[in-house]
């Protein structure tokens, strides 16, 4: 499986927006590299909690940099990201039920998913609210306002 890589393309005109999505490419990176060796299921599991606690982290900012320049969409686009939560919140629970039939799903299929949502929700769902947030003074408060830490995504 090839390494997903952020360019300039993906972009949604906003520095920290922009940070969140390098980090969450990071971390479909690492969990391509560890499900190549079964042995290492509890990394699998480890990259898959980082994942959905970091994307839980920047959607619940990126929501707020939305509200903060009323962007209309918001809504809609809120839908996508609990979506998407859900689905690996769901992945994350079969580690607890079940590591090896878990670590099974964590195949090439998934990463392509994982690569192939994020690529699209960047490119397309998020690249709809650029001239919105660029803009707006409320928007890029927002955004530095709401900082995480290393914590919220480490178990
Ligand atoms: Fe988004």
């Amino acid at each position: 499986m090839a390494m997903m890589r952020w360019n300039e393309k993906m972009s949604v005109g906003m520095v920290e927006l922009d940070a969140d999505h390098k980090e969450l490419i990071k971390v479909i990176n690492q969990l391509g590299a560890n499900a190549k060796d079964e042995a290492r299921r509890n990394a699998i599991r480890q990259s898959l909690f980082a994942l959905l606690r970091y994307a839980e982290y920047h959607f619940a900012r990126e929501e707020k940099v939305m509200a903060a320049c009323q962007y209309p969409e918001i809504r809609e686009h809120k839908l996508e990201h609990r979506d998407f939560v859900e689905r690996i919140n769901h992945l994350h629970r079969r580690f607890d039920e079940g590591p090896e039939e878990a670590a099974a799903i964590v195949n090439e299929a998934l990463l392509t998913f994982l690569q192939d949502w994020l690529k699209h929700h960047i490119l397309i769902e998020d690249m709809a609210y650029q001239s919105y947030v660029e803009l707006s003074r409320a928007a890029k408060q927002a955004a530095r306002s709401f900082k995480a830490t290393k914590i919220w995504w480490t178990q």
